[in-house]
């Protein structure tokens, strides 16, 4: 699947009606903890269901130049089974060459976060939209701790080049902002590191790495405050115990159906496998909260994968939206979906207000300004001021070029808004899908037919 080239803009029109069942590809940010965790841990761990997307293969061969070898088994063409034999973190190797993280911002900042604690040295590097991202949050807490980071403007820009240490110091890190990645990095470094680490986050994350290092035998503890903080704590040294992990489906890529078959007037459409985890189902209350008429049926207990992780299929129907109002620490529990709730707000009647959204200028690209010249150009009443969008809803789209910059998300929003918009959206830079979602324009085409 992602062998054959997407073509650089795809023409959506306006679908009759929407049919069908969807299964997705493995979740993106539990695939890379599964085989990063794997990477870390002595001995053999088999993972299944992986996301099969471009930032997942990039943090594959990046652990195997770090050592692992890595076997690809099976899957479908949404997901891939892997096999990862590692010798453990005391005998990974210096990687020979650069390690290429291409568009994937969890591969730099949680492998930045590993080499910091390795007595060896390593060159990180990605794309043109990953040389632009933030990394001075990931470098300042890891130089803290003791490794010797080189980078652009003071290593707060790709590429890195990073000497760890097997004895880092353990900090108490506040992060300044809220950022699983962040998080993750501090505390795969605090693996590496005599005594506890800590990480105060302002607004709670997405919890992956938390739980699957207590899954492998790391004591990692998190404390939740009534104002919507969070404390973790990491203590090292600590050993990763390998262990088999199965991915649920990617609640991320679940978001785009879920918004296509509410905001559609003739959908029904049935979603399987989807990972539900309390810090990353925002989209689905959210939505509900809008009115989108989406049943959850939990998939049995155990179905979770060695994690424990909650896992539903959605049922989602046409829906009447209406528009609401989101506060920052629900943005930061819907990070990745805001993009496609905008274009739900769009469509919904009435205003929507979403505040807190000054992350999403420093994602695969300004998804902020993407969205709203996007959706403005789609004919939608959209503004962003400072950390705010406000989209007054109710206006008929119409099918128009929209630019994704090369942003997944992006790409896949505004296809998702071309099947309700009236004539032809032509989607640009539509080839990104496949950074998160292998297939994806294969469902869309599937579910309209
Ligand atoms: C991710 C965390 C989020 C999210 C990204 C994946 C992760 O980024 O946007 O797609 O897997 O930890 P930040 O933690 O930088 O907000």
């Amino acid at each position: 699947m992602l062998d054959a080239p997407i073509a650089d803009q795809v023409s959506v029109r306006p679908a009759r009606r929407l049919r069908g069942e969807l299964t997705l590809p493995g979740d993106k940010s539990m695939s890379h903890r599964a085989l990063l965790l794997a990477l870390l841990a002595d001995g053999e761990s088999r993972i299944t269901g992986a996301g099969d997307g471009r930032d997942v293969r990039a943090t594959a061969g990046v652990a195997s130049a770090l050592g692992a070898r890595i076997t690809r088994e099976g899957g479908d063409a949404r997901t891939v089974d892997y096999q990862v034999v590692s010798p453990g973190r005391a005998a990974l190797v210096e990687p020979a060459g650069i390690l290429d993280c291409q568009n994937s911002g969890t591969t730099f900042r949680l492998v930045a976060g590993i080499l910091a604690g390795l007595p060896a040295f390593g060159i990180l590097d990605g794309d043109a939209s990953l040389r632009r991202r933030p990394m001075g949050r990931v470098a300042a807490p890891l130089r803290a701790m003791g490794a010797v980071i080189a980078g652009r403007a003071d290593a707060t820009l790709a590429p890195f080049a990073i000497t760890g240490s097997a004895g880092l110091r353990a900090i108490e890190h506040a992060s300044p902002v809220p950022s699983a990645q962040v998080k993750s990095c501090v505390l795969l470094a605090g693996l590496a590191a005599a005594g506890t680490t800590i990480v105060r986050e302002a607004l709670q994350t997405r919890d992956h790495t938390e739980r699957m290092l207590r899954a492998r035998g790391v004591q990692v503890g998190t404390e939740l405050l009534a104002d919507g903080s969070a404390i973790h704590t990491v203590a090292g040294p600590a050993t990763v115990r390998p262990l088999d992990e199965h991915v649920p489906g990617d609640v991320s890529g679940a978001a785009f159906w879920l918004v296509a078959a509410a905001i559609h007037p003739d959908a029904d459409l049935l979603i399987r496998n989807v990972g539900t985890n309390p810090t990353r189902r925002g989209i689905i209350d959210l939505l509900r909260r809008m009115g989108a008429d989406i049943e959850e049926r939990p998939v049995g207990t155990g179905a979770g994968g060695a994690s424990g992780e909650p896992i539903a299929d959605l049922a989602v129907r046409s829906s009447s939206l209406h528009g609401i109002d989101v506060d920052p620490a629900e943005v930061a529990g819907a990070i990745d979906e805001i993009p496609i709730l905008c274009v739900a707000a769009a469509v919904a009647s009435g205003r929507s207000r979403i505040r807190g959204v000054g992350e999403l200028r420093n994602k695969e690209s300004d998804r902020v300004a993407g969205i709203v010249a996007g959706l403005a150009a789609l004919g939608a009443r959209v503004r962003a001021d400072g950390d705010v969008i406000e989209i007054e809803g109710g206006r008929a789209l119409r099918g128009v070029a929209v630019a994704s910059h090369d942003d997944h998300r992006l790409a896949m929003a505004f296809a998702v808004a071309g099947l309700i918009a009236v004539g032809e959206t032509l989607v640009g830079q539509a080839g990104a899908a496949e950074v998160s979602y292998p297939g994806f324009f294969d469902d869309l085409e599937r579910v309209r037919a």
